[in-house]
């Protein structure tokens, strides 16, 4: 899978632990940055990773920042992302069977490795449901073109 990832300052770490941990299973991993510990503004990279997810470039998108909070807010305001913010594996399996999100979002400060292994492989692997699901995405599609005519 080609995997869209970025992270701000606080995520260095975090995201070249994850990305490389892509790489060893096979995945194709673009990294949008940053790989700078210099204090730096999360939507910068939550709009590159939002780009290439909802461009169709990558098929998927990973933002870490320090709570995974603010990078989750900002790539939601890109229009055609889904990005669900977790901490534990059990949310980033529903967010994928109930949501079809498109991207995982989640803190470097608040979920260690393992955890965050976890969450991602989830996240990979776990289809969409569809069905009354499939109504509800298109409902959140439809809040965002009201959004652009009101
Ligand atoms: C950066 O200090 C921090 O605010 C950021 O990484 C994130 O936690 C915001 O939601």
């Amino acid at each position: 899978m080609k995997i869209a990832i970025g992270n701000d300052h606080s995520a260095v770490t975090m995201k070249s632990h994850i990305a490389e941990y892509l790489r060893v299973q096979g995945h194709e991993v673009i990294d949008f940055g940053t790989d700078s510990t210099q204090s730096t503004d999360y939507p910068i990279y939550a709009e590159k990773v939002a780009k290439a997810v909802v461009s169709g470039d990558c098929e998927r998108g990973i933002l870490i920042c320090g709570t995974g909070i603010g990078i989750s807010i900002a790539a939601n305001k890109v229009r055609g992302v889904r990005c669900a913010h977790c901490s534990e594996p059990y949310s980033a399996k529903l967010t994928r069977q109930h949501n079809d999100a498109n991207i995982l979002a989640f803190g470097a400060r608040t979920v260690g490795p393992a955890i965050a292994e976890t969450m991602v492989d989830v996240f990979l692997a776990t289809p969409f449901d569809g069905g009354r699901h499939q109504r509800r995405v298109d409902m959140i599609a439809q809040l965002e073109e009201k959004q652009t005519i009101e």
